[in-house]
């Protein structure tokens, strides 16, 4: 378990800034993240804002947060736990190329520093709201992406949303139980 280091609540780029320069970047270099940039990307995702609460970065229909969050870089595959604001490290393989190749040959997952996989457990949903939780957690990982987005662009970084890939190529490598399901890929990192 890796405890990540508290994020930066205060940063240097407006929010509108964010917005006008946020784009879909493909190509990336081989530059890998500081610990600080990768806590600040898995807060802005997923980190808890209000802890009497148990509140989280993004809105989430009846507070269920029913996503998790994984990262694949050089050094392996991690579970972001947002209670304890840490990475718990379960693969120590680099799985990245493999996630590209599921992806149709997308390189930017390869080349990026890190890939964030947004994994969704539709069946904690599904119990609670029926067919219209599926939409609700469909929402919510757009939120939390596009927090995702926002997070790179301040930090310097530039990300890609990606939806096109093999969801059972991707459920096998991150070997994930049989109630999740990756729903989105982010790629992150400096461009060229
Ligand atoms: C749901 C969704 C899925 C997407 N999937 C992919 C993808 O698989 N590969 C990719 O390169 N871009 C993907 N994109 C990014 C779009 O191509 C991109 O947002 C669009 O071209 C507009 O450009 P911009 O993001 O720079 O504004 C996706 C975007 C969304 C919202």
């Amino acid at each position: 378990m890796i405890k990540l280091p508290a994020p930066e609540l205060f940063g240097k780029v407006s929010l509108e800034e964010a917005i006008v320069k946020r784009r879909s970047v493909r190509q990336f270099r081989t530059q890998t993240l500081s610990r600080e940039a990768i806590a600040q990307l898995m807060w802005a995702a997923q980190g808890v804002t209000d802890p009497l609460k148990g509140l989280r970065s993004a809105p989430s229909a009846g507070a269920l947060y029913p996503i998790d969050l994984y990262l694949a870089s050089s050094d392996g595959l991690f579970r972001y736990h947002a209670r304890t604001h840490s990475l718990e490290q379960f693969v120590e393989n680099d799985v990245r190329p493999s996630l590209a190749v599921s992806a149709f040959n997308q390189d930017s997952i390869a080349q990026a520093a890190i890939t964030i996989i947004i994994v969704a457990d539709y069946t904690k949903v599904k119990d609670h709201d029926g067919e219209r939780g599926v939409r609700y957690t469909d929402m919510e990982c757009g939120h939390i992406a596009q927090n995702i987005q926002l997070q790179a662009v301040v930090l310097g970084l530039a990300s890609v949303p990606i939806g096109a890939f093999q969801t059972t190529d991707i459920s096998a490598t991150l070997e994930l139980p049989s109630a999740l399901e990756a729903v989105y890929l982010l790629p992150v990192g400096y461009t060229q």
